[in-house]
């Protein structure tokens, strides 16, 4: 029985898979402060003209260029594990498989689009990228990436995470990058939020404001912005995740797979792994495809389809997605990537249309999964990733009782050796699980109220 399932460079994808051109709704496009759809020239300013047509592009397969490969194949392609140690621990039928993300030099799935964006950045003459980052865990990959492609980068951090974890910080001047706590005071949209919220901790919505800001405002026009999750663009690049677990499955004669987990923030990571499942299931397999939220930032569970704004000072255009609203400040729980208001419109689309079958889960449960993962199979995990985790758990549980043998595959998207503050607080009984109040809800929703509503509807059986 295989334990780690690894290919050769030469098996590589050697192009990603775009989900956009098999959706079987059309993508709605994003929408301008008139209300109308926005041309690709009004992105100009924030993203080079060759990531802009990624974004929109409705062609089913896009090559990876091949100066990309040679640095992706530093830590590409990623093993496949079989987790048999927790299989075991758990008593379970099913057969649990993980895509090992937390391998490459950033610690996360994250280089996978950072590299790509910034040679597309430099191919187009940009000399300087900005960025926002919540754990860490982004901010550090463009700083590596930029790093080796010779580019600046300025990261805004999310201030919660700024405190609670300094090292990424470290991690990020290391390889070059500047970061910054945010809100700051280097831009408007950071000093109108500290002086209405000085003492805020800060959220993803503030800290893309921020770098958007910093991005359009360079007056010599040679920085740009670039988003390490949500745009389609990002989703892209990460379908090399997926590709790469459909050729190891092969590989070792797993036919079919029954559930595809992955935790979600902007929905990068998850999509990355299913996407090039949720096409087979578009072509008629059944499989249970399941994005894992925290409760107290419920926007696939609770939240509208809508439009809303990617950031807090609606700086970005509107963006067809699950939204709590631009407003929304979750929680300071320790899993920092997943507290984002929105949700990738492609991964929104795609719930609506009833592909996906999203759950949310309290974050004192996700510890108690990510400690039960250490003790078996050995990784520690980030909190984030902890929920596609405990989703597994949930997973293998169930088809214990069910005496089936399934087969289960989930994202572990990065590892948690810089997190290792939220395991002191679950140790010292002093993580709490928040669910979102309705009342609270009801009011970041008011933010969104008065904005177009996408229109679409289910059009598949799934
Ligand atoms: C390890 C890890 N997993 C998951 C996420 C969530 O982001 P996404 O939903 O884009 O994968 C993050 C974001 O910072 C992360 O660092």
């Amino acid at each position: 029985m295989p334990i780690r399932v690894v290919l050769n460079e030469d098996e590589i994808p050697r192009q990603w898979y775009n989900l956009a051109a098999d959706l079987p709704s059309p993508m709605l496009p994003p929408l301008g402060p008139d209300g109308n759809p926005i041309s690709p020239e009004m992105l100009a300013p924030v993203f080079p003209m060759n990531l802009i047509e990624q974004e929109v592009s409705q062609e089913r397969w896009i090559d990876i260029p091949e100066e990309v490969l040679e640095i992706l194949y530093r830590w590409r392609p990623s093993p496949l594990h079989r987790a048999t140690l927790l299989e075991k621990a758990l008593g379970t039928p099913a057969k649990i498989y993980y895509k090992n993300e937390s391998l490459s030099p950033a610690g996360s799935h994250k280089p996978n689009t950072a590299v790509p964006q910034a040679w597309y950045n430099k191919q187009f003459g940009i000399k300087k990228l900005t960025t926002e980052t919540g754990a860490g865990q982004w901010g550090s990959a463009l700083s590596f990436a930029c790093a080796l492609l010779g580019l600046e980068c300025k990261v805004f951090m999310v201030r919660i995470s700024f405190d609670q974890k300094p090292f990424r910080k470290i991690m990020m001047e290391t390889w070059g990058g500047k970061c910054i706590a945010s809100p700051s005071n280097e831009t408007q949209a950071g000093r109108d939020i500290l002086a209405k919220f000085p003492d805020t901790p800060g959220s993803l919505g503030i800290a893309i404001s921020e770098a958007v800001e910093a991005a359009v405002t360079d007056p010599t026009g040679q920085t740009r912005y670039s988003l390490g999750s949500v745009l389609n663009h990002v989703m892209l690049h990460q379908t090399i995740i997926g590709l790469e677990a459909q050729k190891q499955l092969k590989k070792i004669g797993e036919k079919k797979v029954d559930v595809v987990i992955g935790c979600a923030g902007g929905g990068s990571n998850f999509a990355g792994l299913a996407f090039p499942f949720v096409s087979d299931k578009i072509n008629g397999a059944r499989i249970d495809i399941i994005p894992v939220e925290p409760t107290s930032c419920p926007t696939m569970t609770r939240a509208p389809f809508a439009y809303d704004h990617g950031d807090t000072a609606k700086m970005t255009p509107l963006l067809p997605m699950h939204s709590l609203g631009h407003d929304f400040v979750p929680e300071p729980i320790h899993a920092g990537g997943l507290r984002y208001h929105g949700m990738a419109p492609l991964v929104s689309q795609a719930i609506v249309e009833g592909l996906l079958t999203p759950r949310a889960i309290p974050q004192v449960e996700c510890y108690e999964a990510a400690v039960t993962f250490a003790r078996t199979e050995g990784i520690i995990i980030a909190p984030e990733t902890s929920h596609a985790v405990a989703a597994t758990i949930q997973e293998a549980k169930k088809a214990k009782e069910e005496g089936k043998e399934k087969v289960i595959l989930f994202n572990l998207s990065g590892h948690g050796l810089m997190d290792l503050g939220g395991y002191a607080k679950y140790f010292a009984g002093e993580l709490t699980n928040h669910a979102l109040h309705e009342d609270d809800m009801a009011k970041s929703l008011a933010a969104i109220k008065d904005l177009p509503k996408p229109a679409i509807n289910r059009t598949g059986k799934w």
